[in-house]
């Protein structure tokens, strides 16, 4: 029997019988369905990220035990197989037995089952689990790797899951599909580099919410990050700057003279074939991006000769200062070099894409170079910005002479544009690239800085790492909405899907990258798959919460800023007192506070809307849930008068 469960929160019953279960042994012919284990053991609720299309909840469930088979398509079973065995190791604490189609099993089986019905989507699958056996249906492995994530998600992530020797998952019927076929991270790691093993572990975990691309920034100013065997160059100089750590990003000094260059990394060719297979395996697609024309003084430091003059600095920069980072645009060795690098990316990377960058070029050499001032008469350029898109379009050529398709930030709009390359919209305000790339056409991948460049805080700024001004919360990056409004359908289809960036600027450490991607990458997951009538921010943060125990486990670093309040305040035109205002976006508990300065606890005032307080009180305020933990961290502001 099922039922259909309103608002996307799905419960099942559960009589927690104690003599029921003391006596189980003595009744092991009685079916006994009292004592499922919820994913939620709190709430008796189950959460998925992303929402699936459709849940139906039943009655009962099947056990998941050593001995359950796993059953594969013969065409997947080497890649899937042992992928399969190690999750439920990991999640379930299981060792089980992975084969092909044996028709004689007649229960306690989990069958993946490809069929040709035209219902299934692409990456969809229809997933079904009764107490006998479970059975998925997709049609290609993409389905079949979505799936067994849906069903992972059916698992509590509390660690005590792995002392059990049965794990109950109840039993329901999912069917499900992605909203968008892009539903993507980007990784900077030339600012700061990040191992292969950080990256691989990323890449595990976001495919574990159906994320698909992996966009992947190997090159800007401050380093080039993969082996390019004719240029030795690239990764013998240009992976590595000298040691500026503790110091400012934008006030960093260039490089001295004779100073050792002790930061930096890349990756050989040996390690991208490794991730991109890994990656493989977990459905995400691998995107290069290499940044030229700007954003290149790593190459121009490797290989002079790029650049429009002979008279600059060919170091690697150190920060954020970066003049003269623009590849020459009118020498035919810039172009026979891109060529050479493009050649060894596409073997690298099997994705259909490579990404150029195009983003931020400073023209102001070009302005003054005999070869790009030629460029722009012999070809009756209007402009630099012709002269870009002139560079661009001659890179688009060499990328479609390889069968692939160029993608580049909104820049390479400008000018003449580039047909046929993809545009990623990332600039807002001034610029209007999500609905201008669409509406000329271009296919388009939002990442729009105000909602998805992830490096900015995620909560008061106070109790956050260095990063830039800006503050996206969770639920700025779940709100967003990548269809904007005022495009045709047509124009519509063209938006391919969303991804969240990480910049490297200020994640110098693999743990402070981590805990600027958790949860954030968590709600752009949804964003990018799941139908916005089905969207909901309450049942959301419940699996937020879920899945922390399930970061835990896997040992991710996330942040839990989300449980940090804002505190506002005005004075009033007296000035003695003070309005005072706690902004919050989690709902699911209570906000408590002080106005003396004393650390609040959950018996301190629960916060239920604006209040007054004395100014140069010391307000102090932290989240706690109903047992009284703290989930957060305590704000403090303290109420000074305005300045005079
Ligand atoms: C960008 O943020 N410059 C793409
Ligand atoms: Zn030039």
């Amino acid at each position: 029997m099922l039922k259909n469960e309103t608002n996307g929160l799905y419960s099942f019953n559960h009589i927690r019988s104690l003599i029921l279960l003391i006596t189980l042994p003595l009744l092991s012919s009685i079916k006994i369905s009292e004592d499922v284990k919820p994913v939620n053991s709190e709430t008796g609720k189950v959460y998925f990220i992303p929402q699936p299309e459709s849940v139906k909840i039943g009655v009962g469930y099947f056990s998941l035990v050593p001995t359950t088979k796993i059953f594969l398509p013969e065409k997947f079973i080497d890649d899937l197989g042992p992928y399969i065995k190690e999750k439920i190791k990991n999640d379930a604490g299981l060792n089980v037995h992975v084969a092909e189609w044996n028709k004689t099993t007649s229960s306690n089986y989990i069958r993946f089952d490809i069929t040709d019905d035209p219902s299934i989507a692409k990456e969809g699958y229809a997933l079904k689990i009764s107490s006998k056996e479970i059975n998925i249906k997709a049609t290609t492995y993409a389905g079949f790797f979505n799936a067994f994530q849906t069903l992972r998600q059916t698992i509590d992530g509390d660690t005590k899951q792995l002392a059990s020797k049965s794990i109950h998952i109840p039993c329901m019927e999912v069917t499900d599909k992605p909203r968008f076929e892009w539903r993507g991270l980007m990784l900077d790691v030339s600012r700061h580099f990040q191992s292969k093993e950080f990256v691989k572990k990323q890449i595990d975990i976001i495919s574990s919410y159906k994320t698909n691309k992996f966009h992947w920034h190997l090159s800007d100013d401050q380093g080039w990050r993969v082996e390019i065997k004719k240029y030795p160059n690239l990764t013998i100089k240009g992976a590595w700057r000298a040691n500026r750590t503790g110091i400012h990003w934008w006030d960093r000094e260039f490089r001295k003279p004779e100073e050792a260059t002790t930061i930096g990394g890349f990756y050989t060719q040996d390690d991208i074939k490794e991730v991109v297979e890994y990656a493989r395996i977990r459905n995400v697609e691998v995107i290069p991006e290499i940044d030229i024309p700007g954003h290149s003084k790593a190459l121009i430091a490797s290989y002079p000769f790029l650049t429009c003059r002979k008279d600059v600095l060919f170091e690697v920069s150190t920060g954020g200062r970066s003049p003269n980072n623009a590849l020459c645009a009118g020498k035919e060795t810039t172009y026979e070099f891109i060529n050479d690098v493009l050649s060894e990316l596409t073997e690298l990377f099997p994705s259909k894409y490579i990404h150029i960058g195009g983003d931020e070029c400073n023209k102001n050499d070009w302005a003054k170079c005999e070869h790009c001032t030629k460029t722009v008469k012999e070809h009756g350029l209007k402009d630099l910005n012709e002269l870009q898109s002139h560079f661009i379009s001659r890179i688009n050529k060499q990328i479609i002479s390889r069968g692939k398709t160029l993608i580049g930030w909104d820049e390479i709009l400008d000018g003449k544009g580039a047909p046929k390359a993809i545009i990623m919209a990332w600039r807002r305000n001034r610029y209007s690239p999500e609905v201008d790339a669409p509406r000329a056409g271009y296919k388009t991948i939002q990442a729009s800085y105000l909602h998805s460049y992830i490096n900015n805080h995620q909560g008061p700024v106070d109790l956050e790492p260095e990063a830039p001004r800006g503050i996206i919360p969770l639920k700025k990056v779940y709100q967003y909405e990548p269809i904007p409004e005022g495009l045709t359908k047509e124009e519509a289809k063209l938006i391919m899907g969303s991804q969240v960036c990480l910049w490297g600027e200020f994640t110098p450490t693999s743990d402070i990258g981590e805990l600027m991607l958790y949860p954030r990458v968590l709600a752009n997951a949804e964003v990018g798959w799941t139908d916005p009538s089905l969207k909901n921010w309450t049942r959301f943060q419940h699996g937020v919460e879920m899945n922390f125990k399930r970061l835990d486990r896997d040992r991710v670093i996330y942040s839990r800023s989300m449980y940090n309040p804002f505190i506002s305040f005005a004075a009033d035109s007296l000035e003695l007192v003070a309005k005072v205002h706690f902004f919050t976006d989690s709902d699911l508990h209570n906000v408590r506070f002080t106005k003396n300065g004393s650390e609040p606890t959950v018996g301190s005032t629960k916060y239920t809307g604006v209040f007054n307080a004395e100014l140069n009180a010391v307000i102090k305020a932290a989240i706690f849930d109903e047992k009284g933990n703290k989930l957060g961290q305590t704000v403090t502001r303290t109420l000074s008068p305005p300045k005079k």
